[in-house]
């Protein structure tokens, strides 16, 4: 089963599966949106696909990917910012193959924030041996995490269909989208009652990038509200591993077969600059 599936990773890779990787960024303008049950999960589906993930918990001092794999990590990122850890110590082994860093439980004062130019540097010697860094951020935007949004391939962007969580999502594409215009985002909707309200809530947000920022983003899918969740949380499982027949579940088989699908037929080279190019450059440019 594994070698079946990476033999499929490597077809739809290409040879560039061995150095490229991409980088994604998961945020959302309000919090509780489920940008840490959708990074956990989607990683998880794209393992089980056979891609290499290496998972972030962005959230620094208020990470909780830990918590919805019930696992702990004995060093996180806040271990390596503070200079007591180095990368490969706080890698550690998730669910299904993925490779995650977890976000720590308490910010620490005495992040060296010439740090996170390390970081960039050792970053690079890993790169190679993932396809995906998904980077489940914190909500909103503040300057630490903007150099890494600046930094990515893609910016997944979640909402839920409220109102409140349209617009907060749109105020942070706007603000993203008028520091680099050339950004893709893709849109989730989260804990949508119906296809239809799922599509309406893309729809909306679609409308207003487009009349106000002369944006277009990309579908990226809609998932259900589904009780599953709450109950995966309870029991620190990923939903997709607690049931994998759920709606959700189901809902986010569909949401990764179409974005696997569309990467196959994207012509451009997406790592032409890796993310740790870019990082760099906005490590070193203040
Ligand atoms: N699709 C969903 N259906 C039902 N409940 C959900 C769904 N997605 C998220 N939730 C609920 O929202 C809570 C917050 O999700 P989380 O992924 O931690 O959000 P965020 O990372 O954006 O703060 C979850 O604990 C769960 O109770
Ligand atoms: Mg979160």
């Amino acid at each position: 089963m594994r070698d079946q599936a990476e033999n499929l990773r490597i077809k739809l890779m290409g040879h560039a599966a061995k150095t490229n990787t991409k980088a994604i960024a998961v945020v959302s303008g309000k919090g509780g949106v489920g940008k840490s049950n959708f990074s956990l999960n989607f990683s998880i589906t794209l393992s089980k696909r056979g891609f290499r993930v290496l998972l972030f918990d962005m959230d620094v001092g208020m990470g909780n990917l830990d918590i919805l794999m019930g696992r702990s990590s004995e060093k996180t990122i806040v271990d390596y910012l503070r200079g007591s850890s180095d990368l490969k110590d706080i890698i550690m082994n998730g669910p299904e193959g993925i490779k995650y860093i977890g976000g720590g439980t308490a910010l620490s004062q005495l992040v060296e924030m010439n740090r996170l130019a390390d970081l960039a540097d050792e970053l690079d010697t890993f790169l190679g041996e993932y396809d995906f860094l998904i980077f489940d951020m914190g909500a909103g935007v503040n300057e630490d995490s903007l150099k890494f949004l600046l930094s990515v391939h893609e910016i997944f962007v979640v909402t839920t269909p409220e109102p409140t969580s349209i617009m907060d999502a749109y105020s942070t594409m706007k603000y993203l989208h008028l520091l680099d215009p050339s950004l893709p985002f893709y849109i989730v909707a989260n804990r949508v009652q119906s296809i239809k309200e799922g599509k309406e809530t893309i729809n909306r947000l679609t409308n207003v990038l487009k009349k106000f920022l002369d944006k277009e983003p990309l579908y990226l899918g809609v998932l259900p509200d589904d009780r599953t969740v709450q109950q995966a949380v309870k029991r620190q499982i990923p939903f997709i591993t607690f049931n994998p027949k759920s709606l959700i579940s189901s809902a986010l088989e569909d949401l990764v077969n179409r974005y696997v699908q569309q990467k196959t037929q994207e012509t451009v080279s997406y790592t032409s600059i890796s993310f740790v190019s870019k990082l760099k450059k906005f490590l070193f440019e203040r």
